[in-house]
């Protein structure tokens, strides 16, 4: 009879600990160490020395690397050029997001590699009936509704399919686990289980996995080390529009994405990212600047609209959506010290249209401008776009990838772009456009906010 003894386990973060508490030490969630028996007698590795070749990087043969494209170009930029054979990926989100739509369209665009849908979640029926409301899902596309871990494993075992999809990790569960469906023993027993199907048939296994609220794939995110890709697909569920990010992945790069629409017919591919995230507005109005953020291997140009009004606080709101709240204190308090700003009687709301979120360092200065302009109540000219970084001493820092965010802003028919000054000499010849170049975040704005 083995030896066990009893530990606990943290649903988010997977720590241990040897007695049961409120709270987890690692983490500090409450309420999330779960009961878990292991076994203790470990097999003694002999001490001694054991055999081992290495072998040098010319001796390693490798192969072209074959992909299944799924057609879906954004799908298959965000995995690195599509499927590999064999792969595991984990696409997480949270629910109603359209991880389901996606995968249903993609099982429509990669019918020939003859994929199977496997649902845990949701019946047959619904399957049937969402896959009426996307446009032309084959009739052909193979369903199972199951949720016993084992039954499923035989399926990929024994079928001709290609492409699996798990729809979701977290309904699934394995008979030789005494534990329920989505515990983090579960969730993380299944995974390997089909990381080690996946390698061994070579077919590649899709799980869908919840997010829990912090944004954590799946709670545990000991998922991430296990599967080769992670995909997270998010957005702000009161627009249409969607945004598949990379996270992980072992067959391409990462932080690469993929922009959808979701319409009454499923989700359709946004191409041309920039040209939705503008509003076209016709006259200035303050507060409203243009910036290009590079996203993946792409620039995007986004409209930052910022308001200033006095407050009736003691302490002043700082209120700030898809752009990072201290980086928005920074770029105040830059203001305050440098050009003598009086953020401090005011109230300031930051907003970038459209729902996404930026953590490009590059839009600083368009945030810069965008509050000034609320503040003194003067607009900005709308054919300008605003590139720089800010650093504490009132620099305006140059920036990676210029040459991609200035042919967005030209493609995109605008007339001017404020740039870095240290950017301005590696840019000035490749695209054609009327630059003004800046050093500083005092002589920036009073370029910019001209009345
Ligand atoms: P779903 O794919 O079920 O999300 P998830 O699997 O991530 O939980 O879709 C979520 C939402 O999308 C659902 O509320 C309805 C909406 N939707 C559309 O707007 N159009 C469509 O064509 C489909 C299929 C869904
Ligand atoms: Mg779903």
């Amino acid at each position: 009879m083995a030896k066990t003894k009893t530990i606990y386990k943290c649903s988010n973060c997977g720590a241990t600990a040897f007695k049961w508490q409120g709270k987890c030490n690692n983490c500090g969630e409450w309420d999330t160490l779960n009961e878990e028996v292991v076994a203790t007698n470990k097999k003694k590795i002999s001490l001694k020395s054991l055999d081992y070749n290495t072998v040098t990087l010319q001796n390693i043969e490798t192969e072209k690397e074959y992909r299944i494209q799924t057609k879906i170009k954004e799908f298959d930029r965000v995995l690195g050029g599509g499927i590999v054979p064999g792969s595991l990926v984990l696409i997480g989100g949270d629910p109603g997001i359209g991880k389901s739509t996606l995968m249903l369209q993609m099982c429509r665009d990669l019918i020939e590699y003859n994929p199977l849908y496997i649902t845990g979640e949701e019946s047959l029926k619904q399957i049937k009936y969402r896959s009426l409301r996307i446009k032309n899902i084959p009739e052909n596309l193979e369903v199972l509704a199951e949720t016993n871990f084992e039954t499923i494993e035989s399926a990929i075992k024994n079928s001709e399919n290609n492409v699996i999809i798990l729809d979701s990790i977290q309904s699934i569960h394995s008979e030789l686990i005494e534990s329920t469906a989505g515990s983090v023993v579960q969730v993380r027993e299944c995974t390997s289980r089909l990381m080690s199907l996946a390698k061994k048939l070579n077919k590649a296994i899709i799980i869908i996995g919840h997010i829990n609220k912090d944004g954590a794939i799946a709670g545990p995110k000991i998922l991430e080390h296990i599967v080769d890709t992670v995909l997270q697909f998010e957005g702000d569920k009161t627009y249409a529009y969607r945004i598949l990010r990379s996270i992980k992945n072992r067959f391409g790069s990462t932080n690469e994405i993929g922009i959808f629409e979701m319409t009454q017919q499923g989700l359709d591919e946004v191409p041309n990212p920039s040209k939705i995230f503008l509003s076209e507005r016709q006259e200035a109005e303050s507060g409203i600047a243009i910036v290009a953020s590079v996203e993946g291997s792409r620039a995007i140009l986004l409209e930052v609209q910022a308001l200033c009004t006095p407050t009736s606080f003691s302490v002043p709101q700082r209120t700030v959506t898809g752009f990072d709240s201290r980086r928005l204190q920074m770029i105040i308090a830059v203001l305050e010290k440098r050009l003598g700003a009086k953020f401090f009687k005011h109230d300031v709301f930051v907003n970038i249209a459209g729902g996404v979120q930026i953590s490009d360092p590059s839009i600083d200065l368009g945030v810069a401008a965008a509050l000034v302009s609320s503040l003194k109540d003067i607009t900005i000219d709308p054919k300008t776009a605003i590139i720089g970084e800010i650093g504490l001493t009132g620099e305006v820092r140059s920036v990676s990838l210029i040459e991609q965010r200035v042919k967005e802003v030209s493609k995109l028919g605008f007339d001017k772009v404020v740039i870095p000054n240290n950017n301005f000499k590696s840019i000035m010849n490749k695209v054609n456009i009327e630059y003004q170049p800046v050093e500083r975040i005092s002589m920036a704005l009073a370029m910019i906010l001209k009345d």
